[in-house]
C-alpha cells in the first residue's frame, strides 16, 4: 500500500460491475486522484465487460482482489446488503479509503458496525449521496443559513421507488439543506402490494448469479415484482414525518405515496418568509423560490414533471429560478477528489460515514415505526430491518 503525501495517486480498485460500477470505475479512470488499478464482480459477464473496458485485471472475491492488490481505495457498488460486510473487510485488509454506494447498509446494526471499524482502522468512509454535494443543494442551504426564507417550518421530500435506495437521497438532502441537524421523533407508514404470485415468498433469496445479460435483466425486473430491489425486501409506497430537535418538521413521501407527476427528488422547503422548491435531478433550472418579491414562472405540468414554467402570457406568477454556480465536473467525480483531500490532509468529506449514519437512523426509524404503528425516538433501537421483521411476522 502506498504510503501517503498530498501529491500521490491512489491505488483504487472498486467491486461491482453493474450499472453504477461500470459509471464509478469509468470516474475513477479518469481522475487525476486515482489509478484504477483492478474490478471484482460475482458476475462474469459483467466483470468482463468493465475489466475489459478499463483495461484492468478482474477478480471474482473481493477478498481475493485486496490481498494481492492491496489498494489505497476501494469502491463498493454492489447491492444493499453487501455494503457493511464489504466496507469492515475493507477497513480489516488495511485500504485508507471507502467509497461505498448508498444505502449504506440494511440495517443499524451493520451501519453502525461499519462506522465504527472504519473510525477504530482509521479508514475515510464516504456514502454516496452525491447531491449533497451539488451547486443546487450547497445555495439552498446557503439561503437557509443567511434566512431568506425567515424561519423554516417544514421541509418535504419526494420520490419514486422505497425509502432504503430512493428515500435515502431524500434524508440526506433535507439533512444537509439543514445543516445536519438531529432527529428527535419518527412516524412512519408503508404498504407493500405484490404483483406476483403466492409461490415467491422468498424475498431475501440469495440465488447464484444469472447465467445471461438476459437473465441478468429478467432477473432484476422479476425482484421488482416480488418486492425485492438490490436484494432486500422493498415496500411500495410509505410516508413519514420527522420532527428534528432545532423544531423543523420533515414530511417525506416515497414510491405510490407521492405527490402524482413530481420529478425524482423533489423538495420544498417552507419558512415564514418564503419557500424553495429544489424540482428534481434533469430541470434547468430546478431551485426556485417564492417570496414578497414574486416571479414569472408559474407551477404546472411539463416536460420535467410538476414543477414551475415560465408563465404562458409573460405575465406575474409565484415564483423566480435561483441563480446557481453550476460544477463543470460530474458530482462523483467530485466526491471522490474530496476522498483523496481527505485521506491526504484529513478534511472532513461533506459525505462521511457518520453524517449518512445520522440519516440511515431516520430511515430505520420509519420502518419501525411502521412495524410499531407508533412514534418512536432516536436513538432507534431496533438493530435488524423493521421491513423484514414485518414480513417474517405475516404483517405485509
Ligand atoms: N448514488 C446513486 O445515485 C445510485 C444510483 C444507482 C444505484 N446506486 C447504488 O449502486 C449499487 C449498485 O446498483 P446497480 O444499479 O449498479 O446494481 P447492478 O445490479 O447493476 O450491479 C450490482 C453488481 O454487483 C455485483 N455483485 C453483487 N454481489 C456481489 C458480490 N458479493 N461480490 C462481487 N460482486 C457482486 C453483481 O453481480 C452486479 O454486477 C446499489 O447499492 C445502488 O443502491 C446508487
Amino acid at each position: 500500500m502506498q504510503t501517503g503525501t498530498a501529491v500521490q495517486t491512489l491505488k483504487a480498485v472498486l467491486v461491482g460491475c453493474g450499472g453504477m460500477g461500470s459509471n464509478q470505475a469509468k470516474i475513477l479512470s479518469s481522475a487525476p486522484d486515482y489509478r484504477l488499478a483492478a474490478v471484482c464482480d460475482a458476475y462474469e459477464p459483467n466483470l468482463k465487460k468493465v475489466s475489459d473496458a478499463m483495461n484492468v485485471p478482474g477478480y471474482r472475491d473481493l477478498g481475493e482482489m485486496l490481498a494481492a492488490e492491496k489498494p489505497d481505495v476501494v469502491a463498493i457498488c454492489t447491492h444493499n446488503a453487501a455494503h457493511a460486510p464489504m466496507t469492515i473487510q475493507a477497513a480489516e485488509a488495511g485500504v485508507r479509503g471507502i467509497y461505498c454506494e448508498k444505502p449504506m447498509a440494511t440495517n443499524l446494526k451493520d451501519a453502525r458496525e461499519m462506522t465504527r471499524v472504519c473510525r477504530e482502522r482509521g479508514a475515510k468512509l464516504v456514502v454516496n449521496h452525491q447531491r449533497r454535494i451539488g451547486a443546487d443543494l450547497i445555495e439552498a442551504r446557503r439561503m437557509i443559513e443567511r434566512g431568506d426564507l425567515g424561519e423554516i417550518r417544514l421541509v418535504r421530500g419526494q420520490c419514486g421507488g422505497d425509502v432504503l435506495s430512493d428515500g435515502t437521497h431524500i434524508v440526506d438532502s433535507v439533512l444537509f439543506m439543514l445543516g445536519d441537524p438531529e432527529a428527535d421523533s419518527i412516524f412512519g407508514t408503508l404498504h407493500r402490494e405484490l404483483e406476483v404470485d403466492a409461490s415467491r415468498k422468498d424475498h431475501q433469496r440469495k440465488s447464484a448469479e444469472p447465467k445471461s445479460a438476459d437473465a441478468y435483466q429478467a432477473k432484476k425486473a422479476s425482484d421488482l415484482q416480488a418486492g425485492v430491489r438490490y436484494g432486500h425486501a422493498v415496500e411500495t409506497g410509505s410516508f413519514g414525518i420527522v420532527r428534528f430537535k432545532n423544531g423543523v418538521r420533515f414530511e417525506i413521501a416515497c414510491g405510490d405515496m407521492r405527490e402524482s407527476g413530481c420529478a425524482y427528488q423533489d423538495y420544498q422547503v417552507i419558512g415564514t418568509r418564503g419557500r424553495l422548491w429544489r424540482c428534481g435531478d434533469r430541470a434547468e433550472p430546478n431551485l426556485f423560490v417564492s417570496d414578497a418579491k414574486g416571479g414569472t414562472w408559474e407551477a404546472g405540468s411539463g416536460e420535467f414533471g410538476y414543477m414551475p414554467y415560465p408563465a404562458k402570457d409573460g405575465g406575474a406568477g409565484a415564483w423566480r429560478p435561483v441563480p446557481v454556480e453550476r460544477e463543470r465536473s460530474h458530482a462523483i467525480g467530485k466526491g471522490y477528489e474530496l476522498l483523496a483531500r481527505a485521506i491526504h490532509d484529513g478534511t472532513e468529506h461533506p459525505m462521511r460515514g457518520e453524517t449518512a449514519l445520522r440519516g440511515f437512523e431516520i430511515i430505520m426509524g420509519l420502518y419501525e415505526s411502521a412495524r410499531l404503528r407508533k412514534t418512536v425516538f432516536t436513538p432507534v433501537a431496533q438493530e435488524r430491518f423493521p421491513l423484514d421483521l414485518m414480513i417474517e411476522a405475516g404483517l405485509l
